[in-house]
This record gives structure tokens, C-alpha cells and sequence, in this order.
């Protein structure tokens, strides 16, 4: 692996674009569950209402019953709740400090990489602490779910409050959908993808692209999944470790 490594690093010395697709797997080391690891959010059999997690955060529950609905958005809440960025969120936004452009798309709803300073975040999956109203156009940014009621009204209309995450049946945001596409029309000169089980077509393409493309691509991840046999480089293991030698090796080569 740390031949691997060296020559990821050497790749990353030459880089002006990069991207960086991530998923839960970038936050675990805060400390925060994934959804489909063995001690993840999906594996806890099913909820109270003896639904699987995913259908009582799916769009058609929120409509039918939105208080169920909410309880599950307040225990994903108290997962990410006071959670920091860890060292693989930090390496990933230090490595635009050289210049690069560096994109992070993110499924990841916790906003970790844009606290350790990443500046161009795309957040496929929104964001769990943004909350807006399903009839008109209130939002509230940074909200703390521990002083909302079990079903959270707008203050401006009175109609129920959600928060602004992609519900399972949902599209993709339009305008982080179209950023992403924007991004990926300049191209990249290196693509990465960092603890995530890679299950959703718009996470999975870019990768294929690029090899299509001949842009080198890495994986970091500590299993396989369904990209591990396309990319150029799998680097075995945890975001932070792997991310942290990966930046060791590359300032090395700019010291040299
Ligand atoms: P998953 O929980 O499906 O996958 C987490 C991935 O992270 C797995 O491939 C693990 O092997 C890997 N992993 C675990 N610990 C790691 C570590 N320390 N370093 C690196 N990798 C590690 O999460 P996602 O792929 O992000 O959607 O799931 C995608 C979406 O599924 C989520 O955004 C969520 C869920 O449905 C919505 O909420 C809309």
C-alpha cells in the first residue's frame, strides 16, 4: 500500500481539479454510525412503528405520518449532534491550500466538511440542521432539534417543518444536482472515493467516467464495493489513517 500511496501522492502534486465523492465513512471517525455498517443506522431491525428506518424516512411516510417521520429525523440528529471533523475531513479541505481546486460531493448531511474548511461543498443529500417549510419559503440554518416540539410547525404559516434532506423517493436538489454536473463538465484531473458503499447511480458515474476518461481514480474504504474493480488505486482502511499518510507522503514530495 505505501507504494500505492506515493504514487497517489505524486498524482496529487500535478492535480489543479480534484474531487473527492464522500460518504458516511468520512464521518465515522467523529464518531458518528454509518447507516449500513454492522453497528450502522439501518441495522437496528426496525422502529418502533415495526417499519425498516428507511421507509419511515421515506417520502411517502413523511406525507402519511410526519411525526414518525420526525422521530427518526431527532435520533439522526442526536448521532451528529456536537460531532467535529475528524482528520480525513481536515486533509481533504487543507489539500486547497496548494492552489488545487478541490470539490467535495458529499452524501453525507452532518456539514463536517465544510466546518474543517472545505469551500466548495456540494451536498447531494442536504443538510440535517437547515429546516424548511413543506408550504412556503421559511428556513432556518443551525437549528438545534432538542428545543423543537415532536412535530415542528413553520413559525410564518403554521404547516408541518422538515428538514431539508433527501427523503428516500426524492430527486436529487436541482441546484446541487446541476453544480455537480457543472463541476464535472470542466473534468478532473484526479477523483476520489471515500467511505461510501457507492450505492446510488450519481455517486457511481463520475467515478466510471473518469476511468472511461483515463483520470486516475482512488477508492478509500476499508470493504469492497461495487467500484473497487474499476479504480486505479484501492487503498485499504480508515479515511483519517489513510488520508493523513497520504498527506505525510504528499508534503514530503513538495518539501523535496
Ligand atoms: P453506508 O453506511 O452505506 O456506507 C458507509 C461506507 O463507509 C461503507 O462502505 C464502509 O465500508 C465505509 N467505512 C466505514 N468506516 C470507514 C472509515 N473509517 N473510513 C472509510 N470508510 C469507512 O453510507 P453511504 O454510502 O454514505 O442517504 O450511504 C449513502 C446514503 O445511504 C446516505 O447518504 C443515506 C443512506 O440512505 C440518505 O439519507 C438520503
Amino acid at each position: 500500500m505505501r507504494t500505492d500511496l506515493i504514487k497517489v501522492a505524486e498524482l496529487l502534486r500535478e492535480a489543479h481539479r480534484v474531487l473527492f465523492i464522500t460518504g458516511a465513512g468520512v464521518s465515522a471517525e467523529s464518531g458518528i454510525p454509518t447507516f449500513r455498517g454492522r453497528t450502522g443506522f439501518f441495522r437496528q431491525g426496525l422502529t418502533e412503528e415495526g417499519i425498516p428506518f428507511e421507509e419511515a424516512l421515506s417520502a411517502t411516510n413523511f406525507h402519511k405520518s410526519p411525526q414518525v417521520s420526525w422521530r427518526y429525523f431527532a435520533q439522526l440528529e442526536r448521532n451528529l449532534r456536537g460531532k467535529s471533523p475528524n482528520p480525513a475531513h481536515r486533509v481533504i479541505a487543507d489539500l486547497e491550500t496548494s492552489g488545487r481546486r478541490v470539490c467535495v460531493a458529499t452524501q453525507n448531511i452532518d456539514g463536517l466538511h465544510q466546518l474543517a474548511g472545505s469551500k466548495y461543498v456540494i451536498e447531494l443529500h442536504g443538510n440535517l440542521f437547515r429546516l424548511c417549510c413543506t408550504a412556503c419559503d421559511y428556513q432556518a440554518s443551525d437549528v438545534t432539534f432538542d428545543s423543537l416540539p415532536d412535530l415542528p410547525l413553520c413559525p410564518a404559516c403554521d404547516d408541518v417543518l422538515r428538514p431539508d434532506i433527501v427523503l428516500y423517493e426524492e430527486p436529487l436538489p436541482g441546484d446541487a444536482l446541476n453544480q455537480f454536473l457543472a463541476e464535472q463538465a470542466q473534468g478532473f484531473d484526479l477523483v476520489f472515493s471515500v467511505g461510501t458503499t457507492s450505492l446510488f447511480q450519481y455517486v457511481v458515474e463520475p467515478v466510471l467516467l473518469a476511468v472511461r476518461r483515463h483520470v486516475p481514480t482512488i477508492e478509500i474504504n476499508p470493504e469492497e464495493t461495487p467500484i473497487s474493480d474499476a479504480v486505479s488505486f484501492r487503498l485499504r482502511g480508515r479515511a483519517g489513517l489513510i488520508l493523513v499518510e497520504l498527506a505525510t507522503a504528499l508534503y514530503e514530495r513538495e518539501l523535496a
